[in-house]
């Protein structure tokens, strides 16, 4: 049971967004209302996407809203996320490790399998923005954030940034 109270934004180096996440048991009103919390975050921090891990909450569960909007939010319990094709290395940046942009070596398409809210499953095709959500989205369960995916010359530009997030988080 989630405890959604206590679900806030998290941020590195929070132990939960190195963990892999379990598995989402039973989609019920409290996993209905968590989504309504991670969506509600997701909107205050600017985001496109959010994972559980991001509210403190270890379970394999994500959300994506490529333009914030409720209309076109897509929930994916229990992903399974394939990456396919060639790559593509783009800027990007993530909620749970403010003041990075870094560039990130993606695939350019991928396939997802998932369950949706009403318990049903479903299978969708991303390539672009939504290709490299999914695969941004499905690390946060995996345990993973871009500071895993980072060039060294990266993680050397941003040594200052990643320190004060670590001294933050003392
Ligand atoms: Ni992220």
């Amino acid at each position: 049971m989630v405890d959604i109270d206590k679900c806030q934004m998290t941020r590195y180096p929070a132990e939960v967004l190195a963990q892999r996440a379990k598995p989402v048991e039973k989609i019920d009103d409290n996993i209905r209302q968590f989504v309504d919390k991670m969506f509600d975050l997701m909107i205050k921090y600017k985001g496109v996407g959010f994972a559980a891990p991001q509210a403190g909450v270890s379970l394999r569960l994500f959300i994506i809203s490529l333009d914030g909007s409720r209309e076109h939010l897509k929930v994916f319990v229990n992903p399974t996320v394939t990456p396919s094709g060639e790559f593509d290395t783009n800027e990007e940046g993530c909620l749970s490790v403010p003041g990075i942009y870094t560039k990130i070596r993606r695939y350019k398409q991928c396939a997802v399998t998932a369950t949706d809210l009403d318990g049903n499953e479903f299978k969708d095709q991303g390539e672009g923005l939504y290709a490299r959500a999914l695969q941004h989205e499905y690390d946060h369960i995996e345990g993973m954030t871009i500071l895993n995916r980072m060039s060294q010359t990266a993680r050397i530009a941003h040594r200052k940034q990643l320190k004060k997030l670590q001294e933050r988080g003392k």
